[in-house]
């Protein structure tokens, strides 16, 4: 059985945008197993130098409370592991991807687990992977340089050897309603042509 590990990342929990696109692309696969993420509901601690020492701590001198970090990144990181398919809801907040997802980006980037150095540089570890992302934004950048967002997220997954990316586009939906109907009208015609079950069986 394929596994889906289904991320949301939407300060309004499954009533955001992005959620519920992704809600809908995940509904087009009910064979599938479904591990849910809502990062927005149930955000993680930021990342600081407490918590980064416990991953750069050997393991045999860490700590309790070193040893509950790591435990709980090793968490995410078997999710990831476990998934054949990543489904990624994606607010843009002031530009940006929402802090809560990127939180859990920096829980996930572990030297030696899910990348390495060699001396060819960087390698990605969790390869094998294909990731559709659900992009929700109030106005109009996809294709220009004013997105940031989308070479940061296709950046950051490559990092970690996940390179085959697919992203769907709800832009305009702060323009007005007209805007934002015909947006989420196009994203939802997009998903539903993108939902077909060989999309998670590679
Ligand atoms: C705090 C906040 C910041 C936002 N910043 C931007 C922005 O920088 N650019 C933009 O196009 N839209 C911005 N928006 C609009 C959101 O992208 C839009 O509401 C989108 O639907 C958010 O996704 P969600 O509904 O899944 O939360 C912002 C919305 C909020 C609440």
């Amino acid at each position: 059985m394929k596994t889906i590990l289904h991320l949301n990342s939407s300060i309004y929990g499954s009533d955001g945008q992005s959620s519920r696109l992704a809600d809908e692309f995940v509904a087009q696969f009910p064979a599938a197993r479904i591990i849910t993420r809502d990062l927005g509901r149930n955000p993680l601690p930021h990342l600081d130098a407490e918590r980064f020492g416990a991953f750069l701590a050997k393991p045999e001198g860490r700590t309790p409370a070193q040893q509950a970090v790591v435990d709980a990144s090793d968490a995410l990181i078997a999710e990831l592991k476990e998934a054949d398919t990543l489904v990624l809801g994606l607010p843009m907040y002031n530009f940006g991807v929402p802090s809560q997802l990127k939180a859990y980006f920096d829980h996930v980037a572990r030297a030696g687990v899910t990348f390495k150095y060699t001396e060819k540089g960087p390698v990605g570890l969790l390869t094998g992977k294909k990731t559709y992302v659900f992009a929700a934004r109030g106005g109009l950048y996809q294709g220009t340089p004013r997105d940031t967002q989308t070479p940061y997220v296709r950046e950051f997954l490559g990092f970690l050897g996940i390179n085959d990316v697919e992203f769907v586009y709800a832009e305009g939906l702060a323009i007005s309603e007209a805007s934002k109907t015909q947006s989420l009208t196009a994203a939802q015609r997009s998903l539903r042509s993108l939902a077909q079950p060989e999309r998670i069986a590679a």
